[in-house]
């Protein structure tokens, strides 16, 4: 088998890029698909439910596959220095390929509001961190304002690129299932991942679709059918940043999934154009339903995501338990980002260390309290 060396090379033909365009990469892509063996049963329900465990990318989040494509072509197009806001996984992935690309990176992050191993990347990787004091929103309109008079390449997701490159999920999926599944759940933050899932399945139809905003000069990769159909696209947003669900942005944003924590996404419309021919809905999960499913998931699955990943699953059960997704069905699950890009959140909500001697008898005390009754 060949060396796999990433989603751009693999995907070359249905992506916007020259046979001969030499890929900033790090490999990303091509992350596993792990059937959940335990959830089910344990909320008892049939039905087959599958994490596309995002967290497994090169930065520890899906936004690896937007930014291989966006820092690519800004390179390209001889771009100095590339600029994002982010609630921090977009400038963790911003500063990682901008180092690989050997280019500037900026970054606008709402103080205070982004977990601890998001900020240590984009610092890590040297980029200029600009911490606002303000929010997402006010970020990603700063962005803008500033790169009309700065030479400063925009590599949040109104950069089409970053769309196209996030559309090869659903290539993947398809491939790990041999086709798509019933349902594909996700978080909606700034919502432009379920705009690019929702492509690359209407591509992998062969389906036209209105989420697809083209650029001049960029053709439509709709092709040959592969699959026959598309699945029902299921967003969530936290309770406390659900401008979609409630139909109006929400001005002062607040949720412990501070990666979603955003009042008025810039892909709102197309979000809604993906969700409403996909015969999907948006739907809301608390802080706390958010908190538990993380939990949940790390502790009967081993799968550690971050919290805003877990809405995907929490979001999931709540609407399997009214019934609107029925038992039977195939569901994928995006879990986005990495539980270890959250340690305050996840050591928050865990038990604690047990300190005693260092001693064997100490030891043997706390094994035989927790040990399972037979
Ligand atoms: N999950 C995680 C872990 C995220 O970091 C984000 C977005 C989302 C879900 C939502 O995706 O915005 O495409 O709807 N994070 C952006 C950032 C906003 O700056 O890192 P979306």
């Amino acid at each position: 088998m060949a060396h796999y060396t990433g989603l751009i090379d693999k995907y070359r033909d249905r992506l916007p890029v020259a046979a001969d365009t030499r890929a900033v990469s790090l490999c990303e892509g091509a992350t596993p698909l792990i059937e959940l063996r335990n959830l089910p049963a344990l909320v008892r329900k049939k039905v087959r439910i599958l994490a596309k465990f995002e967290g497994l990318n090169p930065t520890g989040s899906f936004k690896d596959r937007g930014m291989t494509m966006a820092v690519t072509r800004a390179v390209e197009e001889g771009a100095r220095a590339i600029i994002c806001a982010s609630t921090g996984n977009t400038s963790a992935s911003a500063a990682a390929y901008a180092a690989r690309a050997g280019i500037a990176c900026f970054v606008l992050i709402p103080e205070g509001k982004i977990a601890l191993g998001k900020l240590s990347q984009a610092m890590m990787h040297g980029s200029v961190v600009i911490q606002i004091r303000g929010n997402f929103d006010d970020g990603m309109r700063l962005v803008q304002e500033v790169a009309k008079a700065q030479p400063v390449n925009i590599v949040n997701s109104i950069n089409p690129y970053r769309i196209q490159g996030q559309k090869t999920i659903a290539f993947e999926v398809i491939e790990a299932l041999g086709g798509p599944p019933d349902y594909h759940a996700l978080p909606v933050g700034n919502a432009g991942n379920i705009t690019a899932h929702w492509i690359g399945y209407s591509e992998s139809a062969g389906a036209d679709t209105a989420a697809l905003r083209l650029p001049e000069g960029m053709r439509n990769y709709r092709k040959q059918k592969m699959v026959e159909r598309r699945p029902i696209m299921l967003g969530y947003q936290a309770s406390g940043a659900a401008p979609i669900v409630r139909g109006r942005p929400v001005e002062n944003p607040e949720t412990v999934a501070t990666a979603i924590r955003i009042g008025n996404p810039v892909s709102w419309q197309q979000a809604v154009a993906a969700s409403r021919e996909s015969g999907g809905w948006f739907a809301e999960c608390t802080d706390e339903e958010i908190l538990r499913v993380q939990k949940l998931l790390a502790q009967t699955e081993g799968i550690f995501c971050e919290p805003a990943s877990a809405i995907a699953v929490a979001g999931l059960l709540k609407d399997l338990e009214l019934g609107k997704v029925g038992e039977g069905s195939t569901i994928v699950c995006t879990l986005t980002g990495h539980g270890l890009k959250d340690p305050d959140v996840a050591i928050a909500q865990s038990a604690k260390p047990v300190t005693v001697d260092a001693e064997l008898k100490a030891i043997e005390g706390v094994i035989r309290q927790h040990l399972p009754k037979t």
